[in-house]
């Protein structure tokens, strides 16, 4: 028999404390079968399931656990402590809701492939509720910036307030929108956050899988990146981004070469995912 590991239900609003540090042995256990986390047997795994369609178009699960997180940040990790921040996440992704952030073994990835880049300017597309923004501003270089792009205007609220919490909105912009939206987006980062010719080092791709490629090339004709440019992309298996995959195959050494990470989707170890970390060669 299988049990559901406790959690939030999707009517609970109310924030309950957690355990002091990271996922209980209880939690956590409960989610384990041969070692492998069990996604499939969290309740609130599944009602992210039910919802797909909903989330696919919203970016919202909806049964309020994105905003739940905000509180459960504020409650329960220490302010202006960025690493405490980025524990209390895991924690509550672990234990109480599962959320579509990139995770602590992919955000490992992530962090690598910044402290690599040494990057003065960062962009990421999908910020959700500030997750990969924290983790990024924990591994850039002082003085770097980065400016996070949100489709869903309620996100963008909730990161902005984590990003608060944890003591580095001076570090990070959060803009409602999105690369394809116009021109309003791309006129914003170019005439208030300095985006211009060869000034963008580091680019995470994390948003709607369909516009990868689409967005990759928007950038591309703006001319921001610059050879030595790298650009890292999630989900690239799961929930899956094979145009990008197959893009940046086709010109593999001649104006990238990339790297295929192999790890799991975020917060279990049974459905596999592939990050993809392009460096840019030019041309
Ligand atoms: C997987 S979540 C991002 C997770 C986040 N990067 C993290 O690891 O913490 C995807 C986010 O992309 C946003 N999104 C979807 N389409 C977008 C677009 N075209 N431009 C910008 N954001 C978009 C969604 O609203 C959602 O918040």
């Amino acid at each position: 028999m299988t049990t559901f590991a406790k959690e939030e239900s999707a009517t609970e609003t109310s924030i309950r404390r957690p355990p002091a540090s990271a996922p209980s042995h209880h939690a956590r256990s409960l989610l384990e079968i041969g070692g492998r986390r069990m996604p499939f047997m969290r309740w609130s795994f599944i009602r992210l399931l039910l919802s797909l369609r909903r989330l696919m178009r919203v970016w919202q699960v909806g049964d309020g656990r994105e905003e739940r997180l905000a509180g459960y940040v504020v409650e329960n990790a220490r302010e202006g402590d960025l690493d405490d921040v980025i524990r209390a996440i895991d924690e509550y992704s672990y234990s109480r809701s599962y959320m579509i952030n990139v995770g602590d073994e992919k955000g490992a990835i992530l962090d690598e492939a910044v402290r690599r880049a040494r990057p003065s300017q960062l962009l990421e597309l999908g910020t959700y509720c500030g997750y990969s923004a924290l983790r990024m501003c924990r591994a850039m270089p002082d003085g770097a910036r980065l400016v996070s792009i949100e489709f869903n205007a309620a996100n963008a609220v909730i990161a902005r307030r984590i990003l608060e919490y944890a003591g580095v909105s001076d570090r990070v912009a959060v803009l409602v929108g999105t690369l394809g939206d116009g021109g309003l987006t791309i006129a914003s980062l170019e005439a208030e956050h300095g985006f211009s010719a060869g000034s963008l080092d580091f680019v995470f791709i994390d948003h709607d899988k369909s516009a990868y490629v689409s967005d990759l090339e928007l950038i591309l004709s703006r001319g921001w990146l610059h050879p030595g440019s790298v650009v890292v992309a999630d989900n690239v298996k799961f929930p899956g981004a094979p145009d990008y995959r197959a893009y940046l195959k086709e010109c593999q050494d001649v104006r990238w070469r990339t790297i295929e990470h192999e790890a799991h989707l975020e917060y279990q170890s049974l459905l596999r995912d592939l990050v993809l970390e392009s460096d840019y060669l030019g041309g």
